[in-house]
Order: structure tokens, then sequence, then C-alpha cells
């Protein structure tokens, strides 16, 4: 056992290192959303701290969250170093190397600090999640569509590859009766990620100052080519497998622009709102099938009242975003943390068994707070189930919550969304015309 943990969390931004768990003081009882909170903000922390040079998730402990160069969570593996189109091994189980261009939906070579965006489709990084499949896409206020890219840290990734869970036939049948724990678990220190990019071009230098930019190789949905571009980071989440919490603890961040309120000292400007007023659709206008040649014209985006950002959380992110001044970061703001509830004592680790529903995890059912990210699940707010960890709870015993895993492993098995109107999400897939 190591230190005990405070009794209020203690917020720093000086650790390199992501949290290996929550930390909540022995016999606690009451709601733990300060002390998931402040994990949460350490964990992002580390994950954009400046990576060790060259090395592959790694960070460099000599500088400092405001160094330059590729974040500790750009050197992940990405999807399509782990799931190749044809089923073939990663070339290595070594974290550290990179796999041959041919891989990729650009054909690019990629080494240290590279980022592809984009894929064999030209629509699976940029259609939004849904249950086990992909939905609408989003369109940011300069008319490009907002990019999605998943990653895997060398504990995942190792583990992945070890157990040949790329493919689909290595993954573990469930058997019935549906075992209690999910035949296929993660390790803990496992993290993964989702990111979120947009293309800067159009933005304001008063917009471009606030968010973080760096290249990438985009695949341009229109012309089918690759080139590189500068994008930036309107969100990002980050789950990890912790002993305390087998579910995982999954983290959302969101860059503060998105959408209006403006902050002040903001760029007078917002990246997925023009800021007239008019409210957002109920549903995603915007088809995925066919996707349509960018630019394409943008539609609001709004955070509901019904389920605001919790006045907690805000009073948590104040105190880390005066850590982060003079830093990018200090413009990124802890959306929501979640994670599995069980009665009484809040530091006793929660049981494997547990399931990741509603019911059983905060803000649960009835939520009057924010529970998805405008940037990766922007028509998800209207219903609590529609949070997180009640979505991936759907892939817990087939791949133990990483949908990732359950849709590309070799052969893919990826739903495509639904043709004509569905409420809430939009139709998807344009009806065909007669
Ligand atoms: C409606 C369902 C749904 C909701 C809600 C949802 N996700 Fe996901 N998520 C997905 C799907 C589907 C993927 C995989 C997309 C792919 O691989 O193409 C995914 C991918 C991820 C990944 C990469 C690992 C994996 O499972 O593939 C992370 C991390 C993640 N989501 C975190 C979150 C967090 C945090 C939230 C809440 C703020 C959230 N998700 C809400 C469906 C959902």
């Amino acid at each position: 056992m190591g230190e005990p943990c405070p009794a209020t969390p203690a917020p720093g931004v000086t650790a390199a290192i992501p949290p290996k768990d929550v930390c909540i003081p022995a016999g606690f009882t009451g709601l733990t959303l300060d002390y998931f909170d402040d994990y949460s903000w350490k964990a992002f922390v580390a994950m954009v701290w400046p990576s060790l040079y060259g090395s592959r998730g790694i960070p460099d402990d000599q500088r400092t969250y405001v160094g330059s160069g590729a974040r500790v969570f750009e050197t992940f593996k990405p999807l399509w170093e782990i799931f190749h189109r044809d089923g073939s091994p990663p070339a290595s189980p070594d974290f550290e190397q990179y796999e041959a261009p041919l891989h990729n939906a650009c054909q690019a070579r990629a080494g240290y600090g590279d980022m592809v965006l984009g894929s064999d489709s030209g629509i699976h990084d940029i259609g939004q999640a849904g249950d086990g499949g992909l939905l609408g896409p989003l369109v940011a206020q300069n008319g490009t569509y907002v990019r999605y890219l998943n990653s895997y840290n060398e504990i995942a990734f190792r583990h992945l590859e070890s157990n040949k869970w790329y493919l689909r036939k290595a993954l573990p049948v469930i058997p019935v009766p549906r075992p209690l724990t999910p035949p296929v678990e993660f390790p803990n220190g496992a993290i993964v990620i989702k990111s979120a990019w947009i293309e800067t071009e159009g933005l304001t230098e008063a917009q471009k100052k606030r968010i973080y930019i760096r290249m990438a190789i985009v695949k341009d949905p229109g012309t089918g080519k690759c080139r590189r571009t500068p994008v930036g980071l309107p969100g990002i989440h980050v789950v990890q497998k912790t002993p305390s919490r087998p579910q995982w603890i999954w983290s959302s961040f969101e860059q503060v622009d998105l959408v209006p309120p403006a902050e002040p000292g903001g760029p007078g400007k917002f990246l997925l709102n023009e800021g007239s007023g008019v409210p957002m659709p109920s549903a995603n206008p915007r088809y995925l099938i066919p996707l349509a040649k960018p630019p394409v014209a943008p539609f609001n985006v709004e955070r509901s009242p019904n389920v605001p950002i919790h006045p907690q959380t805000m009073e948590t992110n104040a105190k880390y975003r005066k850590l982060l001044a003079g830093s990018v970061w200090e413009n990124y703001q802890l959306v929501v943390t979640q994670w599995p509830l069980a009665p009484g004592d809040q530091s006793v680790p929660v049981k494997a068994s547990q399931a990741g529903d509603i019911f059983q995890t905060f803000p649960g059912d009835g939520a009057t707070s924010a529970y998805s990210n405008l940037a990766l699940e922007t028509f998800h707010q209207a219903r609590p189930a529609q949070g997180c960890m009640n979505c991936h709870n759907r892939a817990r015993l087939t791949a133990d919550f990483m949908w990732s895993v359950q849709m590309h492993a070799y052969p893919e098995q990826i739903g495509l969304p639904p043709i004509g109107p569905s409420p809430g999400q939009g139709a998807g897939q344009a009806p065909k015309k007669k």
C-alpha cells in the first residue's frame, strides 16, 4: 500500500506518469466526483505531456506539459497499426516499431510522432460512434469533417497482440450461460484513447492560438488524396483499466471554444457553432452515406441545458486550468468522468463481475450533468442511457468494453447507419432516390 489518499484531492500538474488509479480515502461513502475528476485531470496531463523524443508512450520527464513536440498519447498505436486490413499480425510485438506504410489508408511512411487520419472507405474515420457502429458526421464551422482516431498504449497493445485479438476467430466465444466477467480482459494500466481532430484552415488566429495544433497526414474525403496539413484537437477521451475499477475509468475533455457561451478572453467565434442563436438540430442533418464532399454546410452544436457540465467538475476545471495557465492546455475542460458505482466504502475495488450499465454508473439514470462529448458524441445528449459506459457496456463481454476490438478484429464488423430518419440520430444514410 502506498500513501493514504488525501481527504480532499490535491490538484497538481507536475507528474508525467498517469495515476495508476483513483485515490479515495478509506471509509469514504459519499459522492466521489471530486476524486474521479482529479484523477481524470492527472490522466489528461500525463497524456498531453511531451513524449521522449524517438520513443513511444514514454513521457519526457526532463520537460513539462508546456514543452513542444509529439505528446505521449500521440505516440500510442493507432488502429491501423494493430488491425491490418488483411488480418495479418502486427509486424512486431515491439511497441516502439512503426508498421509499414501499406497498412494505412494513405500508404504513408509513419515514424516517431506521425499521425495519419483517414480510412480505406473514406468514412470510417469520420462517422460518429453509435452502438457498435457508425453514425452521421460532425461538420466544423470551417466546412470540414471532424476526424476520429483510436489508439492503444503499450500495455493494452501487448495484451491485444499476444492474444491475437486483431483476429475475430481469436476472440473468445461467449459461453451460455453468459459468464459474469468478460473472457477478454485487459490488464490494469491499459489506456485507450479516442481523439477528435479538426483541420485548422479558415480558423482565425485567435481561435488557433487556443487549440492544440499539430501536423497530420489527412486523407481528403472528397478526392481520396492525402496531404500534410495542420489539425487541432477539439476533444479527447482517455480510458484506463485500474485495479479498483475493472470497468475502466472514463474521462472526456473538450477544448473550451466549441460552442456558446463565449469564455472571457475567448476568440469571439466557435468551432462548432456560428454564434447566430440558431438552435442545434434535434437529429444530425448530414449523411455518412453518401458522404458529401467538403466544404459542407455546417450546423450549430449546443450543449443541452438539461445536462451541463457538473458544477463540481467546473470547480475542478477552474483549479486545473489555472495551474495550466500559459500553455494551450488551459483551454481544455473535463466534461465528464464516468465510473462504476457500488454502494458502501468507495475506496473498495468494484467487482469485475459488475456491469457498466446506466444503473451502476455515475451520472446514471436521471442524470442532470453531462455524459457526452460535443466533439465526439454530439447527438447523444438527450438520454442518460446514451452515456459512455452504457454504450460501451454492450461490448463488455465480447471485448472488455472496447468497441474498436469488437468492430475492427478481422474480418471487420461495423454497423453502418440506418437509412432514413431515426429519432435523435438523424438518418446517417440517405434514402435511395426513386
Ligand atoms: C453510442 C455509443 C457510444 C457512446 C455513447 C460512447 N462511445 Fe466510445 N466508442 C463507441 C464506438 C462504436 C467506438 C469505436 C469506433 C471505431 O473503432 O471505429 C468507440 C470508441 C471509443 C474509444 C476507443 C476504444 C474503443 O472502445 O474502441 C474510447 C476510449 C471511447 N470510445 C471512450 C468513450 C467515452 C469516454 C465516452 C463518453 C464521453 C464514449 N466513448 C461514448 C461508441 C460509443
